[in-house]
């Protein structure tokens, strides 16, 4: 970012329309370390800027990088129709943003959901060339055996798929419990990889992308972070 005018800031943060920002800010809702700015097309650097608006503070981001926590019961599409979507979960600006999950986790799935605006980062995230290895908590409907643990390290074969599918990392964690880390992120994938291997997942969680685990960010289900680039470095391939 650079210099813009505070109506296109106010705008580029997901305040609203054009119209509306203007609005906001002859009506003096916006001020800067303490002084209102009511005219809209002063021209400010927007590097390190923070906003306060509605007495709120409002650090300024060109793109965003976040976080969730995914609760069961939400639907990480954009018209969703049985649950909540997981933008219900954010504030209101970021759907004006048009932030949108990086891959999806299914409505009954929980854990490390990423989101952001910048489309070359959701893009270069969710492609399948990027082997980016995920990290699910599985919990399996019969007991966890040996036999199911090898099967899923050898590689089973999905319907639809052209050659048979391994995990990266398959440990058992209890009597029904997997930790499986996966390189691909096909639909539903581990769901159909442990029926495939004879068994049924009962519930899924997935605690960390690349080196980013969901336990370092001490978010709450429900609850989000914006993420430095620091953690953003942790999403790298493998
Ligand atoms: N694999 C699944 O089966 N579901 C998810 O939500 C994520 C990975």
């Amino acid at each position: 970012m650079s210099k813009l005018s505070l109506d296109r800031i106010l705008q580029s943060q997901g305040f609203g329309t054009r119209k509306y920002c203007r609005s906001l800010i002859e009506d003096g809702e916006v001020s800067i370390a303490g002084v209102v700015h009511d005219n809209y097309k002063a021209s400010l650097d927007t590097e390190g800027l923070v906003l306060h608006i509605f007495d709120e503070e409002w650090a300024v981001r060109e793109h965003l990088y976040i976080a969730l926590n995914k609760p069961a019961n939400y639907e990480c599409s954009r018209k969703p129709s049985h649950h909540p979507g997981v933008l219900t979960l954010l504030p209101e600006q970021f759907t004006w943003r048009e932030v949108q999950p990086v891959g999806r986790l299914d409505h009954d799935t929980t854990g490390m959901l990423l989101m952001s605006d910048d489309g070359p980062f959701i893009h270069a995230q969710s492609s399948p060339k990027r082997h980016v290895p995920k990290v699910y908590q599985a919990t399996t409907q019969d007991p966890v055996t040996p036999e199911l643990v090898a099967q899923l390290l050898a590689g089973v074969q999905l319907h639809d798929e052209p050659a048979p599918l391994a995990a990266l990392v398959c440990e058992q964690r209890g009597e029904h419990r997997l930790e499986i880390v996966l390189e691909q992120g096909k639909y539903h994938q581990v769901k159909r990889m442990l029926a495939a291997a004879g068994n049924h997942c009962s519930a899924l969680h997935r605690s960390a992308i690349g080196q980013l685990t969901l336990e370092s960010l001490g978010l709450q289900e429900g609850e989000w972070c914006y993420l430095s680039p620091e953690q953003l470095a942790l999403l790298a391939p493998a």
